[in-house]
């Protein structure tokens, strides 16, 4: 095990969950919870998927429909919390970022990759979250047009690793994510 009182490799660590769920749709890194506040001012937190996470830019992404209620809020308010717990690393991630909606032409990568069969995540009729008449009163085309990536600029990060000894540790971009030990 590496030493329990190094600060950058705990950082390191979470950042390797983080990519891993990316890559492995098993892993409970794949689905954080994403917290908005809403135009009024209530939180909102719903599970997303994570595309992807780059330790370098200090930047993770989610993609999403654009006229989803997550948008209108982060329109308002364009912050977001990201939370994960790991059971298997006894690891609690929590991240705060700055959210910045890519559509149109700043996401022709992304929606290339994106499965068919997934693609009609983006376009549901009518929108997410309007009222219907029957259970299955929608119909879900792709539209590539409502395809949006959030792209979360980190600006903080938390952790907490549950091990023998807890450990809690605090990192922000202000100080270069060199991080300070907090009482867990
Ligand atoms: C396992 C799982 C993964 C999900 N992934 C996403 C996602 O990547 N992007 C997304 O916008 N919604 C995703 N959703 C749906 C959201 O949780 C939510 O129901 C939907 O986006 C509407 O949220 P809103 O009304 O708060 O905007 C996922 C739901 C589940 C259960």
């Amino acid at each position: 095990m590496s030493d329990p009182n190094d600060l950058s490799a705990f950082l390191g660590e979470a950042w390797q969950l983080l990519r891993r769920g990316v890559a492995d749709s098993r892993s409970p890194a794949r689905y954080p919870t994403f917290a908005t506040v809403s135009p009024s001012g209530v939180p909102e937190a719903r599970t997303v998927a994570l595309r992807h996470a780059s330790q370098a830019e200090a930047v993770v992404e989610v993609h999403t429909d654009i006229v989803t209620p997550k948008v209108t809020a982060l329109r308002a308010f364009p912050v977001a919390a990201l939370h994960v717990w790991i059971p298997k690393s006894n690891l609690q991630i929590r991240l705060t970022a700055r959210v910045e909606i890519l559509t149109g032409d700043q996401v022709n990568v992304a929606w290339a990759k994106v499965p068919p069969a997934s693609r009609v995540s983006y376009g549901t009729v009518p929108d997410p979250g309007t009222a219907i008449d029957h259970v299955y009163a929608y119909d879900k085309p792709p539209e590539r047009d409502r395809f949006a990536v959030l792209r979360c600029v980190i600006d903080h990060i938390d952790l907490v690793h549950l091990g023998e000894r807890h450990r809690r540790a605090e990192y922000v971009r202000q100080d270069d994510w060199a991080g300070t030990w907090r009482a867990p």
